[in-house]
């Protein structure tokens, strides 16, 4: 039975189905390390396949852990259902095969995390979908770019660099008005950002980040909102609305209604986990488990430290340009203010006076502003390419975009860090002698 609450803390630990294990009374939620479930009988193998009845059967589509993790992630999103995957990659890609076939086209916002940004433009050339990049600054940009075969509008909620919130009530209306769903990539906003409250019909999330919170597994998550009306546009997604031969003819969205508005969600799981795999390690649907629980917790230090660091950016004499939503002015603060609730997240994007040309001075210097003066034999900020867990972290653009193709870089213009590739983190640390040396406050930069 559904928590009547609408209470972060307590969904974070309650939420789902999940109560204690039907099994061994357990009241954390164990990790089932099994391929396979046994069926009751023969009636029973046939009523989970025929999907009259809803259970394991094989953890490439499914598993308890996994169920658990979900369930608690749909709940605490405020959508009907979700599909843990093996990877935040996984779950964009997921999101729209799950619509989208050779022919059909997609409209996407310009300002995406560059292996989405690589997804969209390249691989998904490959299986014949085309996408059509739009700049959010004007929403209408969408309306412009779609047409019959247009499939979803695609975006990031807090899209870093540039952390220009999305438009997500001007585009999904615009969506709706034509009949294409939102799908928002919420990655670097959880809690803070409610996309379905906006209108938007999918999130998808890299779990990766906040979510596990500790930088230990790689996963990511569909949460469907219920909130879309897939047959009302029944040419629009075929998919979902014409027999499936590759499932005895199913249709989605009647197979679905016995079982709620879950059409788009159910398709992706028989289908896509079945034929494609990319599922998710029941141990690591655990890790996110343990990470929800103290999710709500962390986002609030973390929107906390990043306005700290912000600030403190901001007033730094070697620092040229603070990228954060809280200090932005205009249509982006409206934006920020409108979309995100109880903090601004915790990134934070800066660039240095002397830009990338100046290389190692440069990178020292954003090691020494990051670190503070007490921190400079050991800096606790890691120059990598993990962001939004428990540690501090920063990853500079120069480093990365040469080796990223060029396009990327239009959509990294905003640069965090205009540094190289040196890694700064945990070289020359010594064991602070004195009181004074530990650190007395501590900033995250995530
Ligand atoms: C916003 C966003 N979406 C998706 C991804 C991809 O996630 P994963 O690394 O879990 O595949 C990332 C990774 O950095 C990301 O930042």
């Amino acid at each position: 039975m559904a928590l009547e609450t609408r209470n972060f803390e307590t969904l974070a630990l309650h939420g789902g189905s999940y109560r204690t294990d039907p099994a061994t009374g357990a009241v954390a939620v164990p990790i089932y390390q099994t391929t396979s479930f046994q069926f009751e009988n023969t009636d029973h193998a046939s009523r989970l396949f025929a999907l009259e009845q809803l259970g394991p059967i094989y953890t490439r589509i499914g598993n308890p852990t996994q169920q658990a993790f979900e369930d608690r992630l749909a709940a605490l999103e405020g959508g009907a259902a979700a599909l843990a995957v093996a990877s935040g990659q996984t779950a964009s890609a997921f999101a729209i095969f799950n619509i989208a076939q050779a022919g059909d086209n997609i409209v996407s916002s310009t300002d995406l995390y560059g292996g989405t940004w690589t997804l969209l433009s390249q691989t998904l050339k490959q299986f014949g979908i085309e996408v059509r990049f739009v700049d959010p600054v004007d929403p209408e940009n969408f309306r412009r770019a779609t047409d019959a075969r247009t499939r979803a509008y695609f975006g990031e909620t807090l899209p870093n660099p540039k952390l220009n919130v999305f438009p997500i009530k001007e585009v999904a209306d615009i969506g709706r008005s034509l009949g294409v769903p939102l799908i928002l990539d919420n990655t670097a906003s959880p809690l803070i950002a409610r996309p379905f409250e906006h209108g938007a019909a999918v999130v998808v999330y890299s779990t990766t980040k906040y979510i596990g919170g500790h930088g230990t597994a790689i996963g990511g998550a569909i949460v469907d909102g219920g909130n879309f009306d897939w047959a009302a546009h029944a040419d629009r997604f075929p998919l979902l609305n014409k027999p499936d031969e590759a499932y005895h003819g199913a249709i989605w969205t009647e197979a679905a209604k016995p079982l709620g508005p879950i059409a788009y969600i159910l398709r992706a799981r028989v289908k896509l986990l079945r034929d494609l795999g990319a599922s998710i390690a029941p141990q690591n649907a655990f890790q996110f488990i343990q990470g929800l629980e103290t999710l709500p917790l962390r986002i609030r230090q973390h929107n906390e430290n990043a306005v700290k660091v912000a600030n403190f950016l901001a007033k730094h004499p070697s620092v040229s340009n603070v990228i954060f939503p809280g200090l932005q002015t205009g249509e982006n603060r409206r934006r920020a203010d409108a979309y995100l609730k109880g903090g601004f997240g915790g990134l934070v994007g800066f660039e240095l006076k002397g830009g990338r040309r100046s290389g190692p001075a440069v990178h020292r210097r954003a090691e020494t502003v990051l670190s503070r003066r007490q921190y400079r034999r050991r800096p606790f900020a890691s120059h990598s390419s993990g962001i939004d867990d428990a540690s501090a972290a920063y990853s500079g653009r120069a480093a990365r975009s040469r080796r990223d193709p060029p396009a990327t870089s239009v959509c990294r213009s905003a640069s965090s860090i205009p540094t190289t590739s040196w890694p700064i983190s945990a070289r020359r640390w010594r064991r602070p002698t004195r009181a004074s040396a530990r650190p007395r406050e501590t900033f995250h930069l995530n």
